[in-house]
């Protein structure tokens, strides 16, 4: 037997996942100075941290006890959870590595081999490999115009085998929110779980948390990796029905935060300012954007806007950006994207003039 062969089958499937480019990478391959390099490529916080996490990491002493294990499901922080979103402890659940981990821990949970999982492209592409490293098929149903999720057709691809449906609001890449309508009606006749991602909702005019009290089939999905600027801390968390949250506790990995975790998680959820501060900065950051890059920029209720190149390659544009040392993400290897969509994460207001001119001297038209 090849040593290959003890992986099981389906792997072979999966494509490794494609991270933003990191500052670092940027500055070797293209010879940059890593001040001058803008990283607008990965939707993080260009505020940075919340300073008072970062307070509380220090005052705390968080690591004076890193020999200790922490509490196995993190109950510090689902309290400040339960006060941060209105919803009782028992429909919250404090995840690591970030959402991807609550995601994983779910599949875990509902899949066996052969199920099937529903993903609306274009959209976040952890979804596919998670369902495929846990056994499931990924059934993929085209997004409409401007990237819409219509119920119908979601409900058509539901087979018998269907375990999960993930619907990304606000959706990576395109910014949009699903329409409330749509949301109800899929989880109203759906047979397997309906997953919104909730990475980007504080930056939205709306979130759909409410619907967790509804539909006992509905789960959102939320990060301190984006307005709480903590990505690399690797915070997530869900909201979902109680029936839910005690067969989750069953498979979830114990100890999945760490001690610096959930200090500076507490503490982020009480710095309202930088939230504020973070939200107000994406918000008038996208309009910006869209209104001042010359090309099709999507409306957007996110941290981030699509930029259509079209005729332009988003590759090319890209590869123009990067050396003049602005990150962005090219969308090519995204499910059904096409080759023209450009992801710009919105950054301060000087980041984002430099990207605005850095496309006018791109734009043919
Ligand atoms: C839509 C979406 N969901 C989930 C994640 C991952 O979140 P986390 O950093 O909490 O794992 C991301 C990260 O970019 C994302 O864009």
């Amino acid at each position: 037997m090849s040593r290959r062969e003890l992986i099981k089958n389906g792997i072979e499937e999966i494509s490794e996942y494609v991270p933003g480019k990191s500052i670092d990478e940027i500055a070797l391959s293209y010879g940059l100075n890593p001040d001058a390099i803008i990283k607008l490529g990965s939707n993080e916080n260009p505020l940075g941290p919340s300073p008072e996490a970062v307070d509380a990491l220090e005052r705390h002493r968080a690591h004076s006890q890193l020999s200790v294990y922490p509490s196995a499901d993190a109950g510090e922080l689902v309290k400040a959870l339960s006060e941060y979103t209105e919803f009782p402890e028992s429909n919250l659940v404090a995840s690591g590595p970030g959402m991807d981990g609550l995601m994983d821990n779910l599949m875990r949970l509902v899949i066996s081999k052969g199920d099937e999982v529903i993903i609306p492209t274009p959209t976040f592409s952890y979804y596919e490999i998670a369902a495929r490293a846990n056994g499931a098929s990924p059934v993929f149903v085209k997004r409409g115009n401007d990237f819409n999720v219509g119920a119908e057709s979601i409900l058509e691809a539901e087979s018998s085998r269907t375990k999960m449906i993930f619907i990304c609001s606000p959706n990576n890449p395109s910014g949009n929110l699903i329409d409330e309508r749509e949301l109800r009606s899929i989880a109203e006749s759906a047979k397997g779980l309906v997953f919104v991602d909730e990475a980007y909702a504080e930056f939205a005019y709306r979130n759909m948390s409410d619907l967790v009290t509804e539909y006992d089939n509905l789960v959102v999905g939320r990060t301190f990796s984006k307005a709480f600027g903590l990505a690399g801390m690797r915070i997530g968390y869900g909201i979902m029905p109680q029936w839910l949250k005690s067969e989750y506790m069953r498979v979830s990995t114990p100890f999945n935060l760490s001690r610096p975790a959930i200090t500076s998680g507490i503490a982020a959820l009480s710095d309202t300012r930088h939230l504020k501060q973070s939200v107000e900065l994406a918000r008038n950051g996208r309009k910006y954007l869209k209104d001042n890059i010359p090309f099709k920029v999507y409306d957007s209720q996110s941290n981030f806007v699509l930029v259509d190149v079209a005729p332009q390659k988003a590759q090319e544009i890209c590869e123009r950006l990067l050396e003049e040392g602005i990150i962005v993400r090219d969308c090519t290897s995204f499910r059904d994207a096409g080759d023209s969509l450009i992801r710009v994460t919105v950054g301060t207001h000087i980041q984002n003039k430099r990207v605005v001119e850095a496309f006018k001297n791109l734009y043919l038209g």
